[in-house]
């Protein structure tokens, strides 16, 4: 938060004495009544492309707050080979100037927190908690990987080689990266991938996801201005068809994806069936996570761990908890406290500064998962179906209790939480089913027991394990992040390797 809005209550520009956080939400008011009408369009070689625009509204209510023009293939095209030149001069610019532009960026941004941070809540109806901690997500990466460049992109490795010979490994930028980003972190994500793969001395032609273009277009705005040349980041809108034309085009060097297992399937296959190099993907992907709870774990830690975990960002992120493992011993009373805590969950505008959870990302989304809570309520033991308000696209929690794990086959991407009871000394048909699923991304433990999370991390192939907290919320450069299986490629974002994947290696040998 600036600092000026730490202080004690003060009064707003009406007049009324607020606190800290309703200070900052009346601020963010003022400003989205106060913005002008974005209209995100396709950046190519720094210039902002025309077109047809198609008006976007709010999940919070479906009041209009802006326009974006779709590109076209032709705009795609040349967004492709304006990187293609661009790299050249990028590659050879030094880490340390790559570097100084990202953090340049990371200062903007926070600067500009508040506008940011409105948008993010009209566009994506982010509550002011998950908005607060996305903008300082995007600021730590632009920071992290500018910080990996200096680390690791600089002059070389010299290595020890025979007298008369000197050995230098050193890394390159690639060529140009494809980054395709999905709509639930669209700032976080989307200069999450875009910094990394400029860090490591690519060009970037970014695509945001169809849903979230306007936050997406003022960071790339953002970017240039912190001294990103035109001709090294393009930003190209546009749906599914347009990502699929970036990633068919020719002499791509790489595609960085964060999205559905579905469609990075697609995308490895594209890849794989191209001509030319072999280009390597970075896939994240998606999860069914589970937490297992034991008799042995605390009810009140667990219930709210659960609830923040399963609930918070409406269920809307790839690490959401959707498969609850509770030993049979404890499960009556664990589950009574679970739908306490998320009883007291309060759902609405994410504007207001009290509210917890806001709405589902669109009215696809809400159809989707209202059929699907409709249609589990008939087979399934309902423990807990929440009230959602009537306009907005909003969507009940709901707690569901499965009588096999087995019965959840796909990622349920909403407020949905799935409890399956185990026996005591059944641990092993849990881990079981974890592990059926296929996927790998983050897994929660409960206990005390000495040696469980020992067996669980040595059983199952997961990315992020969390013990006895909730399973959201990785911190750049602290829980490098990112799954295995169908969950993803590695490597983990805003870890010590990622930059690595978007570098080319190469060494030079002397003979002296
Ligand atoms: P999505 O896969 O539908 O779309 C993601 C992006 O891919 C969008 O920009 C979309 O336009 C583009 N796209 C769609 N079809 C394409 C194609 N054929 N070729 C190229 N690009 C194409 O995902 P979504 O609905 O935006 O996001 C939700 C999903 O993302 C969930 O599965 C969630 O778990 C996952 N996710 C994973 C992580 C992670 O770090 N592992 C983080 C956030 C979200
Ligand atoms: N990195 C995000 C989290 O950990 C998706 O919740």
């Amino acid at each position: 938060l600036p600092p000026d809005l730490y202080g004690p209550a003060r009064k707003n520009s009406r007049g009324v004495e607020l606190g800290c956080r309703d200070m900052l939400a009346s601020t963010l008011k003022d400003i989205a009544a106060g913005r002008r009408e974005v209209t995100a369009a396709s950046i190519v070689d720094g210039a902002v492309r025309t077109g047809t625009a198609r008006t976007m509204a709010s999940p919070i209510d479906g009041g209009v707050i802006g326009k974006v023009i779709e590109a076209d293939a032709a705009t795609a095209d040349a967004a492709i080979a304006t990187a293609r030149k661009g790299f050249a001069a990028w590659d050879q610019t030094p880490a340390t100037q790559r570097a100084a532009i990202l953090e340049k960026a990371a200062d903007l941004l926070e600067a500009r927190m508040e506008s940011f941070l409105a948008l993010l809540q009209d566009e994506a109806g982010k509550t002011m908690d998950d908005g607060i901690s996305e903008v300082r997500e995007a600021v730590d990466f632009l920071r992290y990987y500018a910080g990996e460049a200096r680390r690791l992109c600089g002059a070389g490795e010299t290595l020890p080689g025979p007298t008369g010979e000197s050995n230098v490994l050193r890394l390159r930028g690639r060529g140009v990266f494809v980054a395709i980003s999905p709509w639930n972190f669209p700032l976080a994500i989307f200069l999450g991938q875009v910094s990394a793969a400029l860090a490591a001395g690519n060009t970037v032609v970014a695509k945001p996801a169809e849903q979230t273009p306007l936050v997406a277009f003022e960071a790339v705005k953002l970017l240039h201005e912190a001294g990103i040349p035109g001709s090294v980041l393009q930003f190209v809108t546009g749906d599914g068809a347009i990502g699929a034309r970036l990633v068919e085009a020719p002499k791509v060097a790489g595609v960085v994806f964060t999205g559905s297992t579905e469609v990075a399937r697609i995308i490895n296959r594209t890849l794989a069936g191209k001509d030319g190099p072999i280009v390597p993907l970075i896939a994240e992907t998606g999860g069914i996570n589970a937490m297992i709870v034991d008799a042995t774990a605390l009810p009140e830690q667990v219930s709210d761990d659960v609830v923040t975990s399963a609930f918070r960002s409406a269920g809307q992120r790839c690490s959401a908890l959707r498969l609850l493992f509770v030993q049979e011993d404890v499960a009556d009373k664990m589950i009574e406290m679970i739908v306490g805590a998320a009883d007291a969950l309060r759902l609405g505008d994410p504007r207001d500064a009290s509210v917890h959870v806001g709405p589902v990302i669109d009215a696809e989304a809400k159809g989707k998962l209202d059929a699907y809570t409709k249609k589990l309520s008939a087979s399934a033991r309902v423990h807990y179906a929440g009230a959602a308000p009537a306009t907005g696209t909003y969507v009940a929690p709901h707690v569901f209790e499965l009588n096999r794990a087995e019965d959840l086959q796909e990622e349920v991407f909403g407020p949905v939480l799935h409890v399956v009871r185990f026996k005591a000394g059944g641990i092993d048909g849990v881990l079981d089913a974890i592990d059926g699923t296929g996927y790998g991304l983050t897994l929660g433990v409960h206990t005390r027991i000495d040696g469980l999370v020992e067996k669980v991390t040595e059983r199952l192939s997961v990315g992020n394990v969390y013990v006895n907290r909730n399973i959201i919320g990785a911190v750049v450069g602290v829980q490098p992040f990112g799954g295995h299986g169908l969950s993803g490629t590695g490597p983990k974002a805003g870890g010590p390797h990622y930059l690595l994947r978007f570098a080319s290696e190469q060494t030079v040998t002397i003979n002296t």
